[in-house]
């Protein structure tokens, strides 16, 4: 397979999810600044630009909810191995430690799609700047059940957006290999 090389194609082909951030180093506010600009420059049905972000730096709120997380899970029949690996690790926390999550909302009535550019863009812009980014979608459980309620209403989405996953977000402690990919996934019609 041919590839054409340049930033844009490199920094997608390159981006990994990283689940270990260097703990100390907090997003700078350009940093921050930039990924909220490259995410709002998604695009979106007829620009209804239907996302809202929370950007959650509370370092004792994320360890709340990642405390409640575990609580809600630990003792589930049928867990997937990797989440077995996970619980085993006394340090484990579902945000990974990163300094800043932002929680990528859509709203109700628009559904999921237009937010799912917008941080896919975030995603990649981070990655350009070298920092790293982890999809956090697990946690959602926890936060829709009766205990986690309260903390999700901590996070103030506006009325009538709906939370979709948290993107983790920091400086990258670890490399990760590229996983699989299935490059057949497509069909061509000539
Ligand atoms: C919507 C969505 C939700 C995800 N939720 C989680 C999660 O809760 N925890 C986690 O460790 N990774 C999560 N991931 C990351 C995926 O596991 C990861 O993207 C996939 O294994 C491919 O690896 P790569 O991103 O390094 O290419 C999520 C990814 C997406 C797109």
């Amino acid at each position: 397979m041919t590839i054409i090389h340049n930033a844009v194609v490199d920094t997608i082909l390159a981006r990994r999810s990283v689940r270990a951030f260097q703990r100390d180093r907090q997003l700078t506010e350009a940093e921050l600044e930039t990924l909220l600009a490259c995410g709002f420059a998604a695009p979106s049905g007829m620009n209804v630009q239907s996302w809202h972000l929370c950007v959650v730096q509370d370092r004792a709120l994320l360890e709340e909810i990642g405390d409640g997380f575990v609580r809600m899970v630990k003792d589930r029949p049928n867990l997937p191995p990797v989440m077995v690996e996970r619980l085993k690790d006394p340090d484990y926390q579902v945000f990974f430690h990163a300094p800043t999550d932002i929680l990528v909302c859509c709203e109700t009535s628009r559904g999921p799609t237009n937010s799912a550019h917008l941080a896919e863009n975030i995603v990649l812009a981070a990655h350009s700047l070298g920092l790293a980014t982890c999809f956090i979608g697990g946690v959602l459980d926890y936060l829709r059940s009766p205990e986690g309620a309260p903390l999700l209403a901590r996070l103030g989405i506006p009325a009538g957006y709906e939370p979709m996953y948290f993107l983790s977000v920091g400086v990258p402690a670890e490399s990760p290999d590229a996983r699989p990919r299935d490059a057949g996934k497509f069909n061509r019609i000539l």
